[in-house]
């Protein structure tokens, strides 16, 4: 009887030995998989020369394919350091970390720009991510410089960041579910400096959008406009969705996201609610598809003419795998939905191969589907969050390992 017990008690840890070392050689696999594909991309500035080009930073390809370069004012810039770094943390090696710090100073003069809320989108994934690897005081400057010129865009009488300053003749104050991403920049620079100004200016603004930017069922609008005169709201409509009443996917991304690291900054447990009311919204759409990579816009059904949007799914495998950590209730529903979207996204359909266009990682998402730009095609902010949704799963492996 002793005997056959210790046989099974070695058949059961020989499986899971095998188990976690298969898992490795996967991980290990994908990580080489996209080491090799990141090398297609071009060295821009190299290829280029600086001299000739501030366009330095890949955001997508053009409809004849090639690749299309942005220059540091645009809202994506931020995301190729923060790949870089990402790379960097997955692997390591130190020719990450050299690309990154210089794609990551080449954002340094952003730091005054003050004409939308786009400054936590271009300063966490560069200098944010650096700054944690590097301890550089130079970074840490640069961010704190950044979030105050961040706060010169919020209005007291609104309780919000203004988003945009065009199209003055269709809003007066505009303000973007996306909007809760920037934040983190003002969460970190209130942790930094001590200075509660960042902590209540963010804090005040996560609380407005909780209260206007929702409705019943946890959906988000993705434009609310706000009267400077009275802070009352004056329309609530959308940009880049397909309908003022629907539910563009990736604006019900960045809620998700924006409230779980809320969350994680202010440890407020209105905003975990928030979170998890928004994840139960997601979880619960009828149109979500199997392999949970959404279309565009929620509200849509049509998968034969439909493009998908890729850049939602990674948003949100990277927000489900940090909201599991502070859920005990739903803590397996998170991260098994996380590691569904991974598992989607790191496959054939929409992984790209042996240098398959240009050099990014995954293809399939849209940028603004009513604006007729960036239809189906690769997304270098899909690519961000796709490997952080990698890292954070990662070191959820881990712990569960030790
Ligand atoms: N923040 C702009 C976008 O998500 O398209």
């Amino acid at each position: 009887m002793r005997r056959i017990t210790l046989l099974m008690l070695f058949v059961v840890l020989f499986q899971a030995c095998h188990f976690q070392q298969n898992k490795k050689v996967s991980h290990d696999k994908l990580i080489n998989t996209i080491t090799e594909q990141l090398s297609y991309f071009p060295e821009i500035k190299d290829t280029l020369g600086l001299k000739n080009t501030s366009r330095i930073f890949p955001r997508t390809l053009t409809p004849s394919g090639k690749l299309h370069l942005v220059g540091k004012r645009d809202w994506t810039s931020g995301f190729y350091p923060g790949v870089l770094w990402s790379m960097y943390n997955l692997t390591g090696e130190n020719q990450w970390k050299e690309k990154a710090e210089y794609y990551t100073l080449e954002l340094e003069s952003e730091k005054f720009n003050a004409s939308n809320h786009d400054l936590g989108f271009k300063m966490i994934p560069s200098f944010g991510e650096g700054y944690k690897v590097t301890k550089n005081e130079k970074y840490k400057a640069i961010l704190i410089q950044s979030a105050k010129t961040l706060i010169t865009r919020f209005d007291e009488k609104i309780g919000c960041i203004r988003s945009w300053d065009h199209n003055k003749d269709k809003w007066d104050y505009p303000v973007i579910i996306d909007n809760l991403m920037n934040l983190e920049l003002l969460f970190w620079a209130w942790k930094e400096t001590g200075d509660s100004v960042f902590y209540n200016i963010a804090n005040t603004h996560a609380k407005t959008t909780m209260k206007n930017h929702f409705r019943n069922d946890y959906s988000s609008y993705h434009v609310v406009d706000y009267n400077p005169e009275t802070g009352e709201v004056v329309s609530k409509n959308t940009h880049q969705g397909y309908a003022d009443e629907s539910s563009w996917s990736r604006g019900q991304a960045w809620a998700l996201y924006g409230y779980t690291m809320i969350y994680r900054e202010t440890k407020d447990p209105v905003y975990l609610t928030q979170a998890e009311n928004v994840a139960n919204y997601i979880l619960n759409i009828a149109t979500l598809p199997e392999d949970y990579v959404p279309l565009w816009d929620f509200d849509l059904k049509d998968f034969k003419t439909e493009p998908r949007d890729a850049s939602a799914a990674a948003v949100m495998a990277s927000a489900f795998f940090e909201l599991s950590a502070y859920s005990s209730q739903n803590k397996d529903t998170y991260v098994n939905t996380a590691n569904n979207i991974l598992t989607s996204l790191s496959s054939k359909k929409y992984f790209n191969t042996k240098g398959a266009n240009k050099g990014f990682l995954l293809k399939h998402s849209t940028g603004s589907k009513p604006k007729d730009s960036e239809i189906d095609v690769p997304l270098i902010y899909a690519d961000y969050y796709y490997l952080e949704a990698l890292l954070r799963q990662t070191k959820i492996n881990n712990q569960t390992k030790n």
